[in-house]
């Protein structure tokens, strides 16, 4: 039997999917990352510690399983080797990792690029990019002209590639945006050496994952970012380079759509957003900024205040579908405790007509105006419940119009930052 968990974000990033995958980690064998690189930000507390994932799935923290990055993740490697570095202080195992050859690799350049392409847009184009190099890293995949990790641990295959890519590279760099261009040994030397670091952990990633699936060991997919996100169906131009929603983990894996048992897809209690573009339910208010102080909306990986508001089920539904959830994982249910009202967008307004689906057009997006619903709240702790019964009934009627309105159960419930701080309804 086949035991493969796929969990995807279903708002903008952000929802906590790292304590999903904690919390699941026990009863999973291997854990997989197959998108995106060290623009995500996966915060775990353990024991009361918080520890930050941007590249390793964050299953790294349960000792002896198999942790996987697959083709199509971007693989920054000084991020990575300060991340295992810190990891190994802290006892772990090494035998544990597996690296595709073919992912592809975040050079400097391509953080450098992503710099200046950002100053380029300016004002009101940018789109408030993490910085780390993702865009253009997965232009040149798809441009033919990418470095992938099998490059980098053949010194001379690396020479001979680097040698006509960063002269591509420093054209654009000198001729477009005017700035030096990047000597070819202060990039060569270090990739090098990350080369010869990468090396012993390299495996077929496909086949490995092939034959853990085939045996029935329970695989859990680690999506990062989300469906709102995806660079297909997001809210493009404002999305990551990466397809964030359930399709990625395919070609992300080299695993097949029908290996997948379940689709769990991650809902933050209320919405937040980093970055640039449209958010149809954010908040500007007091309410937004006491969202973002309780929930402590910063950016784990840039440390931006998040932008905050409220659920909004067309956009939900939309995500949903895109992924196929078959549960949900709701997280951060406490940072509405003493919220007063709660507002839910049921739909909005667009020239003059109201609607009740989430548009396609990211112009319409930006000029839609939300019709609320405000559900009443509570002001009970919830931090240390455990069942589902023992939260406040108003607690309770918010997760059940969430289930009704997006009809997919909701399995899990976060009340607290901690692992134990969690409702399980059955996941
Ligand atoms: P990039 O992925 O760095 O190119 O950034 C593109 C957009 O995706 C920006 O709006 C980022 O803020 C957003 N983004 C990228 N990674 C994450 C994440 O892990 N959480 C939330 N937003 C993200």
């Amino acid at each position: 039997m086949k035991n493969v968990d796929l969990l995807v974000g279903a708002q903008w990033g952000d929802e906590g999917k790292g304590k999903v995958v904690d919390i699941l980690g026990s009863e999973v064998d291997v854990f997989v990352r197959y998108q995106g690189g060290a623009n995500a930000g996966h915060t775990v507390v353990v024991d009361g510690q918080k520890v930050v994932f941007h590249l390793l799935p964050s299953g790294m923290l349960y000792p002896g399983k198999l942790c996987v990055l697959g083709n199509g993740l971007v693989l920054d490697p000084e991020q990575f080797l300060n991340e295992t570095s810190e990891l190994y202080a802290r006892g772990q195992d090494r035998a544990r990792l597996a690296i595709s050859p073919h992912a592809h690799v975040v050079m400097p350049y391509h953080k450098l690029l992503d710099k200046l392409q950002e100053e380029a847009r300016g004002k009101g184009r940018k789109i408030g990019t993490t910085g780390r190099g993702i865009g253009p890293c997965y232009v040149d995949k798809y441009a033919r002209s990418g470095l992938r990790v099998e490059d980098l641990i053949d010194p001379d295959v690396l020479r001979e590639r680097l040698t006509y890519i960063l002269d591509e590279k420093n054209q654009l760099i000198t001729k477009l945006y005017n700035q030096k261009p990047l000597p070819f040994d202060e990039i060569y030397e270090p990739a090098k050496k990350w080369g010869e670091a990468l090396a012993p952990y390299v495996a077929d990633t496909r086949e490995l994952l092939r034959r853990a699936v085939d045996e029935g060991q329970h695989i859990l997919l680690e999506g990062a970012q989300a469906a709102l996100l995806d660079i297909d169906h997001g809210t493009y131009p404002y999305v990551t380079s990466s397809s964030t929603s359930a399709s990625g983990a395919f070609t992300g894996t080299g695993l097949a759509p029908n290996d997948l048992t379940r689709v769990i897809s991650v809902v933050k209690a209320y919405t937040t957003r980093v970055g640039e573009g449209p958010f149809p339910t954010e908040d500007f208010g007091d309410d937004g900024e006491k969202l973002r102080q309780n929930g402590g909306e910063f950016g784990a990986t840039t440390g931006r205040p998040r932008r905050c508001g409220w659920l909004d089920i067309p956009g939900l539904r939309y995500s949903m579908e895109l992924n196929g959830a078959n549960v949900i994982a709701l997280t951060k249910l406490d940072v509405l405790t003493g919220m007063g009202g709660i507002k839910v967008c049921t739909s909005y307004d667009l020239d003059g007509e109201k609607i009740t689906k989430w548009p396609t057009d990211t112009r319409k997006l930006a000029e839609l105006k939300p019709n609320y619903e405000i559900l009443p709240g509570w002001n009970e702790d919830i931090t240390w419940c455990k069942k589902f019964e023992e939260m406040p009934a108003n607690a309770q009627a918010y997760v059940k119009y969430i289930e009704n309105a997006l009809n997919v159960p909701v399995a899990l419930i976060g009340v607290g930052p901690d692992r134990n701080q969690t409702i399980n309804r059955g996941i």
